[in-house]
């Protein structure tokens, strides 16, 4: 089977097949940014947003999340919730404001989400989520895009069964992560089950999502399941060359060399700066600090430059740590940090059931 190069959505040609997933925290343009520098991004996505936050103006955060540059194309704007009508109207405002492509979260596992209805708890209703994609793509005319997860529960993978009636409602491509809502992250994504929504759809594209961390992941998404395109979310976060690696690699060129601690910095420096403007100095220097153990372990620094940096509350300082991470020693094996975040499972404990 021979993998596509290329993936149109509705008017819009993506120059790569090789999609940013939304990540609530981490997807925001500063990152996005970093990451289309380094090459291999055809489409990335903001984090899902609240139509009423949109809608009222309120969410503090709101002028972040929506911020977006001429480098930063092409965006999707994603939005949950379980309003048709308000969902509609915040997708005529996201188009007012320009967006060219809109996605609607039919997959987020979290509690406080899904429990009432939005993100995955709209597979437990396939109706009202066709309902929901229709009176969106009603309202506007760039191209809607759903992303779900398989179903709620292993007994319930009505992904599939939901794809002819999502068409029909005019949706212009599906982005299928292989997990159910109750799996969280764990186990693996079934690309027998993604296969599946590949095979039910007839006219529109379907990305494939869940666990690529590779180029070979990449491939093995595109030939077992026949997806159009694949999605990477937590990949790029640990590894911000990996759409780099998987586009060369889709193209038949030779791997480039890995990054040298040199890049890494420097790509860190970057990003940080970028947060300075996005965020003011003091609110970058505060949210560096959840990217500062993946950094750290990537150099191989040890414990003490972990503990000095998350304490540092002024960017001035932050900036000067992080270029001081150029002489560092690095440890002959990769440290065991504590602190680090652990990006994988949104799903607070005991969420599973
Ligand atoms: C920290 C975090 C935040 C996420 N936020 C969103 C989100 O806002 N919207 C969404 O559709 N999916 C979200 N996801 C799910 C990812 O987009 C993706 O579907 C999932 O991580 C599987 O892909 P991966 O294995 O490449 O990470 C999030 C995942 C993580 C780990």
């Amino acid at each position: 089977m021979s993998i596509p190069l290329k993936l149109t959505i509705g008017p819009i040609d993506l120059q790569t097949p090789v999609l940013f997933a939304p990540l609530a925290g981490y997807s925001d343009l500063a990152f996005r940014l970093g990451l289309r520098r380094l090459g291999g991004i055809g489409l990335a996505y903001t984090e899902m947003l609240s139509p009423s936050s949109l809608l009222m103006n309120k969410a503090k955060r709101l002028h972040s999340l929506l911020a977006t540059s001429d480098e930063d194309n092409p965006l999707g704007y994603q939005i949950y919730g379980t309003n048709a009508e308000t969902l509609a109207r915040a997708a005529v405002l996201l188009e007012s404001r320009g967006a060219k492509l809109v996605d609607i979260n039919m997959g987020c596992p979290q509690r406080k989400i899904s429990g009432h209805g939005a993100g995955a708890g709209l597979l437990r209703n396939p109706t009202e989520a066709v309902r929901i994609a229709e009176a969106v793509v009603k309202s506007v005319a760039i191209p809607v895009t759903v992303k779900l997860r398989l179903g709620w529960d292993l007994q319930n993978r009505v992904a599939h069964t939901m794809v002819p009636a999502l068409e029909d409602a005019g949706v212009a491509a599906l982005t299928i992560h292989g997990r159910t809502r109750c799996q969280g992250y764990t186990g693996k994504a079934d690309l027998d089950e993604i296969r599946k929504v590949v095979q039910s759809a007839r006219r529109i594209p379907v990305i494939g999502n869940g666990d690529i961390t590779s180029p070979a992941a990449a491939r093995t998404m595109f030939t077992e399941t026949g997806c159009a395109a694949i999605m990477i979310g937590r990949g790029p976060l640990k590894n911000p060359w990996l759409a780099r690696d998987i586009w060369n690699d889709l193209q038949g060129h030779p791997t480039a060399p890995p990054p040298t601690r040199e890049e890494w910095v420097q790509f860190a420096l970057e990003h940080f700066d970028r947060m300075v403007e996005l965020y003011t100095p003091k609110g970058a220097a505060l949210l560096f600090r959840k990217w500062i153990p993946q950094y750290l372990r990537r150099l191989l620094a040890g414990r003490q430059h972990l503990v000095t940096m998350m304490m540092i509350q002024d960017a001035a300082l932050m900036r000067q740590a992080i270029e001081e991470l150029f002489e560092i020693r690095p440890l002959e094996a990769p440290p065991r940090l504590e602190a680090e975040p652990e990006p994988d499972d949104p799903l607070a404990p005991g969420e599973e059931n």
